[in-house]
């Protein structure tokens, strides 16, 4: 049940073309086809309308992936308005289709410029939402930034990124679920979602053949190994780039060369930047690199790849197909640059697939669930997704697939009760 707060305005929507919608409306069902968890939990929520009352607020990349999770919102009785997460990532005919057919506010158009994009999240913060889901925090560090996060049921969180901004703020007043750090979440929208369409970006901007080529992994989180894993099965020889020993020690055991990123960036054919940070490639890297280098980034934000330092370093740039960008570096080389160091599986491709969206967003969809039924007596702060929607969520998804698993019997589970103390001392 949502708490009391003054009615405020409902936003209104603001889209590229309202006459995309037919086209957006068969992407939408297209994916909805590759959706089944979040379609079963659409059905459940049709019946019991658990989200009655309740506004939600969205900035999520606008797909037609995301048009079924607030679709799913709305079938639980959900107020539901939703802008956009990265400017590039919008499909318009997703948008006009969501706000057409299915009641949703959308405030949302590709390639908006940085005030109207800033625009957009204000009118979501002031429709005050209840539950607030982010890929990148920029709702929820708004909404904080305002004092409007007094009185929510909370909120969540779809990226590393986001979470690292979310920690820093130490005073938050409503719960925050880091749906990012849920096991569903890093298994299969981590590693296996962006280590394929990371490539779907590279590979539609470029056709490049990726066999016999270096590819350079900067970063080895979950999605850095999802990456080099796709990278290694497309015949590349891959090279990891680390700052954290465990993790550079577990991709030397796993095979892949290891290296400091200023030697690598010698080798390398095509650098992907993962690592959540900034200026992973920078001036001494580009000094270095080869003739014909491609530079892509598949982390959230457009910083990894230092762009002032690219530019500094080059004698002139052009665009030579639609997402490259090529920097002569006025010596012969020549570097290229994919869709302007945005996230590349978004902004050069459609994102995640829709079979792995499903998992990401069955667990959101559980998760509003959860806030607008339990979120008034959580504690303030980022605080992690209850193991029993986790479990859910692959249990679902398992049984979607056709996939049955063993239980423990009465004696293993007494047997591990007894053992696992002994562990821990
Ligand atoms: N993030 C990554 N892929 C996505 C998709 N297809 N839809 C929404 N958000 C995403």
């Amino acid at each position: 049940m949502a708490p009391p707060m003054a009615d405020p305005p409902i936003p209104t929507t603001d889209i590229a073309d309202a006459r995309l919608s037919a086209a957006g409306e068969a992407r939408i069902d297209w994916a909805d086809g590759f959706m089944p968890v979040l379609r079963s939990i659409r059905e459940r929520f049709a019946a019991e309308r658990p989200l009655e009352g309740v506004r939600v607020g969205a900035c999520l990349h606008v797909t037609a992936e995301t048009a079924n999770l607030v679709r799913t919102l709305i079938a639980g009785g959900a107020q539901t308005a939703l802008c956009a997460a990265n400017p590039l990532s919008t499909r318009d005919e997703v948008a006009a289709a969501l706000a057409t057919n299915h009641g949703a506010v959308v405030q949302a158009r590709r390639g908006e410029g940085p005030d109207e994009y800033a625009r957009h999240i204000g009118a979501l913060v002031k429709s005050r939402p209840h539950i607030t889901l982010d890929d990148g925090a920029d709702l929820i560090s708004t909404l904080h930034a305002a004092g409007a996060d007094e009185g929510m049921l909370g909120s969540m969180e779809e990226t590393t990124t986001g979470l690292v901004r979310l920690r820093s703020l130490d005073n938050l007043a409503c719960p925050v679920l880091a749906v990012n750090d849920a096991r569903t979440e890093r298994t299969i929208n981590d590693r296996f979602g962006t280590g394929q369409s990371a490539f779907d970006g590279i590979l539609r901007a470029t056709n490049l053949l990726l066999s016999g080529r270096t590819v350079v992994v900067l970063g080895y989180g979950w999605t850095g190994k999802g990456i080099a894993l796709r990278a290694r099965g497309a015949g590349a020889e891959v090279i990891v780039c680390e700052v954290d020993p465990l993790r550079a020690l577990e991709a030397r055991m796993e095979g892949f060369g290891v290296m400091p990123s200023l030697t690598a960036a010698e080798r390398g054919d095509v650098f992907i930047t993962v690592t959540g940070g900034r200026d992973v490639l920078s001036r001494d890297h580009f000094t270095r690199m080869k003739d014909g280098a491609v530079l892509a980034n598949a982390g959230h934000f457009d910083v990894e790849i230092d762009l002032a330092a690219l530019r500094e370093v080059s004698a002139g740039a052009r665009e030579v197909l639609p997402l490259v960008e090529q920097y002569d570096l006025g010596d012969g080389r020549r570097l290229n640059l994919l869709a302007k160091g945005r996230v590349v599986n978004l902004a050069a491709a459609e994102g995640h697939p829709a079979e792995v969206m499903d998992v990401s967003f069955a667990l959101q969809a559980l998760c509003v669930e959860y806030l607008a039924r339990e979120g008034a007596g959580l504690p303030p702060g980022v605080q992690a997704v209850p193991d029993a929607i986790d479990r859910e969520v692959a249990r679902l998804k398992l049984a979607s697939l056709g996939v049955e698993i063993d239980t423990l019997t009465t004696d293993q589970r007494a047997y591990l009760g007894v053992w696992a103390p002994d562990l821990a001392g």
